[in-house]
């Protein structure tokens, strides 16, 4: 029933796409997610060099034989290593699909390199703009996601209701469409709304595979819809859990703090104490308010096999009423 041109062109059994998660989307957990018949997006940014970056690429193939993505970041940052060095070694690993993210669309030459090796190359964004954009530069896919989600949540403030059915009314090439799916129910939606494959972020966070610490996952287990926040709007608008550094930051913000203040309070290094330490409050965590709706800690597998039957009931029973 969920065959779609996403899970054609990717070769996946379900139309859901693992989103890349910095810190967090290693080797192993973008296997799991492989494995469990979803397609996992392995970070690239958590690679500092690139041997590490190559010996991760050598391990997700080891874990899984089936498909995976690889994520190229254009936020702002400094990298360690270069998007086009970490595009040829992904080449010359046989890396067959590349997603990129960010405030911008990659240099055309990039975008060039990604076909002459062969890639589908599928960019994410956030608004219907860029989404038309990205697929004039030769996207093969786009994803975009809505302000309901964790993470960067765009300029536009466009909701997933609004985001998904605008954007897959402008483009040509296949859309896969998040922001808030957590289940069966959001996935059938955001499908019906014109995507035709979902990503998840938060949703994974809290699966038996996360590589998360226990404390941190009984936190989100704990949190409702109401628990997130939108901070740094001064280097990106990101939705966070509300926790002690999400506050803080917020508070800083309101008292004029400038750039390096904010992204010293937000860096991955605190952010991969509250993740792996469980330190609930020493660093942000991207969030969507779909944790709300997160009440167990499924395996992946047990995840989207529940996803795919609760969509089918409600499909057949909306068809028999
Ligand atoms: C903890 C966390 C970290 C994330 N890190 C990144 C990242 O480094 N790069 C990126 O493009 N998206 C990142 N995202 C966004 C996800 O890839 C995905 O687009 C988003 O989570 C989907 O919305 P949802 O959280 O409502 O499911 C992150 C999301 C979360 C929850």
């Amino acid at each position: 029933m969920f065959n779609t041109r996403v899970t054609r062109m990717l070769g996946i059994k379900y139309p859901i796409v693992g989103g890349t998660m910095a810190s967090i989307s290693n080797a192993d957990f973008t296997a799991a997610i492989s494995e469990a018949g979803g397609i996992g997006v392995m970070n690239s940014i958590m690679y500092q060099t690139r041997d590490d970056f190559a010996a991760a690429l050598d391990r997700v193939k080891k874990l899984t034989d089936r498909p995976f993505a690889v994520n190229l970041n254009f936020f702002p940052a400094q990298f360690p290593v270069s998007q086009s060095e970490y595009t040829e070694i992904m080449g010359q690993k046989g890396v067959r699909v590349v997603e990129t993210s960010g405030h911008t669309t990659p240099p055309p030459e990039l975008c060039r390199r990604f076909k002459e090796l062969g890639m589908t190359w599928i960019h994410k964004c956030a608004g219907p703009r860029y989404a038309v954009k990205a697929e004039s530069l030769g996207a093969d896919m786009v994803t975009v996601v809505g302000y309901e989600n964790g993470g960067a949540v765009g300029q536009l403030e466009m909701g997933t209701l609004v985001m998904v059915p605008t954007t897959a009314g402008r483009l040509k090439v296949p859309l896969i469409g998040g922001g808030g799916v957590v289940d069966g129910r959001s996935m059938l939606a955001v499908l019906a709304l014109g995507a035709e494959g979902v990503i998840m972020g938060t949703r994974l966070l809290v699966t038996q595979e996360s590589p998360l610490h226990p404390t941190l996952k009984q936190a989100l287990l704990a949190a409702t819809e109401l628990d997130t926040k939108v901070i740094m709007r001064t280097v990106g608008a990101h939705r966070v859990w509300v926790n002690g550094a999400a506050r803080k930051c917020a508070e800083i913000e309101a008292a004029g703090a400038n750039f390096e203040e904010v992204l010293n309070l937000v860096s991955g290094e605190n952010s991969r104490r509250t993740y792996y330490e469980g330190e609930l409050d020493r660093g942000i965590v991207p969030c969507s308010q779909g944790i709300g709706q997160v009440h167990d800690v499924p395996t992946l597998k047990q995840l989207f096999e529940g996803m795919i039957r609760q969509a089918s009931e409600i499909v057949a029973g909306l068809a028999g009423s």
